[in-house]
């Protein structure tokens, strides 16, 4: 079996073994099409990582943005977790995220997550408009045998 993308699940029984914890480690899609990348997670929840936005309101050139976060390490795989992403490689925003992982009716994980992405504006005047909400509803990317 061929290990496509880093720390992403070995194996199918890394797959499944995992279905019943919380471990967030390994690659993520959501429903824009932005993928995430969390590398190891601590055992205090901590973790950091690298998101891929696919969309931006930026003038410049998307490119890879570090994230950092906390997840709790509850036994049942419901865990609620939280991550903040700095797009300085090509914005001035900065977004955080809040989230729950569950497993679905298909033994699919998803992550329903809520963000605030705040924008930078240059005055106090502006300061109303620059606050966006919304939600992503994040599925684990698994990589095929070859
Ligand atoms: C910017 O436009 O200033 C930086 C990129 C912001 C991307 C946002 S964050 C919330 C939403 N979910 C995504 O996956 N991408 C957008």
């Amino acid at each position: 079996m061929k290990e496509t993308k880093g720390e992403n699940a070995k194996t199918w029984q890394d797959q499944t073994a995992r279905r019943g914890k919380c471990d967030l480690t390994g690659w993520w899609e959501n429903d824009l099409g932005s993928q995430m990348h969390i590398f190891s997670v601590n055992s205090q929840g901590d973790f950091r990582g690298e998101y891929h936005t696919a969309v931006s309101s930026a003038q410049k050139p998307i490119k890879p943005s570090p994230l950092h976060g906390s997840q709790h390490l509850d036994e049942d795989g419901q865990c609620t977790f939280g991550f903040t992403v700095n797009w300085k490689r090509f914005s001035d925003s900065t977004a955080v995220f809040v989230g729950q992982r569950f497993v679905d009716a298909s033994k699919q994980e998803v992550l329903q997550t809520a963000w605030l992405l705040r924008e930078k504006v240059d005055s106090l005047q502006d300061d109303w408009k620059a606050t966006r909400v919304g939600r992503n509803v994040f599925t684990r990317m698994n990589f095929k045998e070859e």
